[in-house]
């Protein structure tokens, strides 16, 4: 599914002259990178600020915090998203609410939010997923309407763009994360909220480095959440790198759309106007039953023996299912109820996705060659 490999062998002597210089500064946790690296994704996301911290997870539990969520309150997040999306949410004591998505673009549905909201609503999670913003315009107009922040989970589409503004800008803050698999990957855990809103930048930067706002003076209760300085060299030097990067993947993107676009059985990502995909995956849909025979295991989960990914992988491709298991029906969640049937768009994409690879260093061949072998595996 993914070379880091291939890529850092790249860009393998930019690498160790950044990790050199770290070694040679001797400061590792708090220092010049990270504050550079803030200042550069802060203007590559076209917001005012950026605060490094220590993963995409934390991110958005610092942010939904630093929004007011507290234990009790409801937060509405999309049930087809990657768990920590919910998991931040109930770290803080509160209750995610489940939404659909709409179907073409596994996004957030905005109509689906304005019946969920209740006197206890606190936060609105969105999550741009798989590199495609969601229809943000609908949904600031529901939750200011009401008055409750948005919160942008763009742990997956850094540098993707809605209507012009970049995803991350458009909410009350944006949640990044650096996980090694991302578009834009660090060589461990890191992440970032990056927003406009000054008050709420500075007390983002106490509240990850133990609610302290001056030296062994902590305000609140804050967390242990910093960035360190290898991180931050690491993804200076990758930053460098994501324009040319991202148009390869959209190249890629470009190639694999017009050698499926005649394949029966399959729906490829749709790209609505006004947006630009960073395709941080290239995720097809098998429709119907095409995927695979759909079975219940004992505990009511749904297991799919998956014909296609199995026949895929018997021809050396590699795929993935994202995500098989929509939250409201997570383990995690069982004691909120959520009952198969209740959120339909997002049970039958977790039945019909499959990503399959999609990175910078593929060659076209390498494209070509999966194209083939998805087609052959919709025959077989
Ligand atoms: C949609 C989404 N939200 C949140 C996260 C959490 O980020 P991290 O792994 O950096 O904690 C991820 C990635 O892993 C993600 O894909």
């Amino acid at each position: 599914m993914l070379d880091l490999r291939a890529q850092f062998e790249t860009i393998a002597p930019e690498i160790r002259a950044a990790i050199e210089g770290v070694l040679t500064a001797q400061q590792f946790v708090l220092g010049p990178q990270g504050e550079a690296l803030e200042r550069e994704i802060a203007e590559a996301c076209g917001v005012r600020f950026g605060v490094g911290l220590a993963s995409g997870t934390d991110a958005l539990e610092l942010g939904l915090h630093a929004c007011g969520v507290k234990g009790g309150d409801e937060v509405i997040v999309p049930a087809f998203t990657f768990i920590a999306t919910g998991s931040a949410v109930s770290a803080l004591g509160a209750r995610p609410v489940f939404a659909d998505i709409e179907p073409a673009t596994f996004n957030l549905d905005p109509d689906q939010i304005e019946a969920r909201i209740t006197p206890r609503t606190r936060a609105i999670v969105v999550v741009h997923l798989f590199g495609l913003a969601a229809d943000m315009d609908p949904i600031l107009a529901v939750a200011d309407k009401h008055g409750i922040p948005v919160i942008e989970d763009n742990a997956q589409s850094f540098g993707a763009t809605y209507g012009g503004r970049k995803t991350g800008s458009m909410g009350r803050l944006g949640c990044l994360s650096f996980y090694p698999s991302k578009n834009l990957g660090a060589y461990g855990d890191a992440g970032m909220i990056v927003t406009s809103d000054e008050k709420l930048a500075a007390r983002l930067r106490a509240l990850c480095n133990h609610g302290q706002t001056g030296q062994y003076l902590s305000t609140e209760r804050g967390w242990n959440s910093r960035l360190d300085e290898l991180q931050a060299a690491i993804l200076r030097v990758k930053l460098r790198h994501m324009a040319e990067w991202t148009a390869a993947r959209q190249a890629h993107a470009r190639l694999y759309d017009s050698l499926l676009a005649d394949l029966p059985g399959i729906a490829l990502p749709r790209v609505p106007p006004g947006r630009e995909h960073i395709y941080y995956l290239y995720t097809i849909r098998v429709e119907g039953h095409a995927r695979g025979n759909n079975k219940t295991n004992d505990r009511g989960n749904e297991v799919r023996s998956d014909l296609v990914q199995q026949r895929l992988k018997e021809r050396g491709v590699a795929s993935m299912v994202y995500y098989p298991v929509p939250l409201h029906l997570q383990p995690l969640y069982a004691l909120l109820g959520g009952k198969p049937g209740e959120l339909r768009v997002s049970e039958r994409a977790a039945r019909e996705v499959l990503s399959i690879p999609i990175y910078p260093e593929l060659t076209s061949e390498q494209v070509e060659r999966v194209a083939e072998v998805v087609r052959e595996s919709m025959r077989a």
